[in-house]
């Protein structure tokens, strides 16, 4: 009998390609015991006396909040630090920024620009770096989406989830997540913006082990054809601003998420968005709004996969 999972191998979450298909599974399972405890009242301090530090470059609802009340709830601390207001603003380095840190903190999350930053954190930390947004990748916000279309679907397995959108860092996380879990992807990106090919072809090697495929199109109406997820994201992100002109001329009208878009995907069919979103953009109002939509349930659920995350890394669990 295979044994189960109960800790993960690698000492850092940067992507999706630091956990195998079972630690996936345990970081899942192991968020929704929280969820329950959490929701029940049921005190789960196993972070106590911890410190978690939280770098950001970039601009973040979702991720500070979730991360420092996740820290609250765990017995913990969490303490915010903005990039420009830190010395590395002024040229200290990244290795000595992540030497120092690791003095006072028992984990950091970092959210970044450029994602050779977080690898350069993670390897010269000696305690765990997790990923909360890098150009390249955004980890918490795919297990957080596992969670919920495991919640909304109950098995992982067998669903087909189809990306309409920027092939983004979401795009290549969720790419890396549904191949781990079974699930088949059909990603449509507009020509110039799919996701690379190192990412696509990794996502399909994984995809080969637990029989899910990856197919990246520049067809949207073949991604949602009788898909069970729908998900997208914004056209703009972070840092991309200067290029909403060319974008949008793009985008749209062609990879926009609309009622029309999930009248081909399954009746019972949902939708997700990592947020924040621009109704009127990447999805229309009764969209994200409406019935399929859930995004509400997506965004509550990065709270309980980072906690989980958090007491594995720190070993706490
Ligand atoms: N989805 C997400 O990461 O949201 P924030 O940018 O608000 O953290
Ligand atoms: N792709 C978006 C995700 C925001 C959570 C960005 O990088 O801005």
């Amino acid at each position: 009998m295979k044994t189960l999972k109960t800790s993960l191998s690698k000492k850092d979450l940067l992507s999706l390609g630091d956990l195998s298909s079972d630690e996936i599974n345990l970081v899942l399972s192991l968020a929704g015991k929280l969820k329950k405890q959490q929701k029940s009242g049921k005190a789960h301090p196993l972070l106590h006396g911890k410190t978690l530090g939280m770098i950001f470059q970039k601009p973040s609802t979702r991720t500070r909040v979730s991360f420092e009340t996740g820290m609250y709830q765990l017995g913990g601390t969490a303490v915010y630090l903005s990039a420009s207001d830190i010395q590395l603003a002024r040229g200290e380095t990244i290795e000595d920024t992540a030497r120092t840190l690791s003095l006072y903190l028992d984990c950091v999350m970092a959210r970044v620009y450029d994602h050779t930053d977080i690898q350069k954190l993670a390897t010269f930390a000696s305690v765990p770096v997790i990923n909360g947004l890098s150009d390249a990748f955004h980890p918490c916000q795919i297990l957080a989406d596992l969670l919920t279309i495991q919640e909304q679907k109950k098995n992982l397995k067998g669903l087909r989830l189809a990306w309409i959108g920027d092939g983004d860092n979401v795009c290549n996380d969720l790419m890396l997540g549904c191949a781990k879990t079974g699930m088949s992807m059909t990603a449509a990106c507009p020509k110039g913006y799919e996701p690379p090919d190192e990412v696509s072809s990794l996502a399909k090697a994984e995809g080969k082990k637990t029989g899910s495929e990856i197919v990246v199109t520049e067809d949207p109406a073949r991604a949602a054809k009788d898909a069970d997820v729908v998900v997208t994201d914004t056209f703009i992100s972070i840092g991309k601003e200067g290029e909403r002109a060319s974008r949008e001329a793009v985008f749209l009208p062609k990879y926009q998420v609309n009622s029309e878009t999930m009248g081909l995907a399954k009746k019972d069919a949902i939708f997700m968005h990592c947020l924040p979103a621009k109704r009127g953009q990447e999805v229309t109002a009764d969209v994200i709004d409406g019935k399929w939509s859930v995004v509400w349930q997506e965004a509550e659920n990065r709270l309980h996969v980072q906690k989980a995350v958090l007491c594995l890394l720190m070993k706490t669990v």
